[in-house]
């Protein structure tokens, strides 16, 4: 599928945005009780949270990426999601290729999750620092890439 990574930026987008993010709600932690409007306003509110979107020729939004700018040199990915329907082509890694900037990236990541880390781990993301725990009870994994 040919996707374009884009900025999220106005109202629409952050629309989108939402429908992504309660998706990637409800596969990782099942009910959730707000609304895309809801959730919407969250984003357009978060100044420090930098979105891009994944979008297909078609107009729709298939994933999204977010980071927060820890410092000039350093980015620390908060949400990653690609839609089940589009996985296994190619869009998380362009998705996270766009974020890898300026001088390092870090995240964590759920121990279970192996495609993600199987993502991260192509990219070049080495662990980095002890195994946390969320506020879901999960371990999960520091990994960080550098130039
Ligand atoms: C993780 C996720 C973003 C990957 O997106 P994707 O578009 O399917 O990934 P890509 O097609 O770009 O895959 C790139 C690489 O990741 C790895 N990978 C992706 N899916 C994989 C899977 N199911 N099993 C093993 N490796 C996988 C492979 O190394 C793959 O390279 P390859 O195609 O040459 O084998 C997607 O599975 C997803 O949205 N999962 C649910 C949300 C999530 O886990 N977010 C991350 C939270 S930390």
């Amino acid at each position: 599928m040919n996707v374009a990574i884009v900025r999220a930026a106005d109202w629409p987008d952050m629309l989108e945005l939402a429908k992504l993010h309660i998706a990637a709600h409800h596969e990782a932690h099942g009910g959730y009780d707000r609304t895309i409007e809801d959730v919407a306003r969250t984003w357009q509110a978060a100044a420090d949270i930098h979105a891009l979107l994944a979008r297909a020729s078609s107009g729709e939004c298939v994933g999204f990426i977010a980071h927060r700018q820890i410092s000039g040199d350093e980015r620390f990915i908060t949400d990653m999601y690609v839609r089940p329907d589009v996985r296994k082509s190619g869009i998380g890694q362009k998705l996270l290729r766009a974020t890898l900037a300026p001088k390092s990236v870090s995240l964590t990541v759920w121990g279970g999750n192996a495609p993600a880390i199987a993502l991260y781990e192509k990219l070049g993301f080495l662990p980095a620092g002890p195994a946390i725990v969320d506020q879901h009870g999960r371990s999960m994994i520091q990994m960080k890439w550098s130039v």
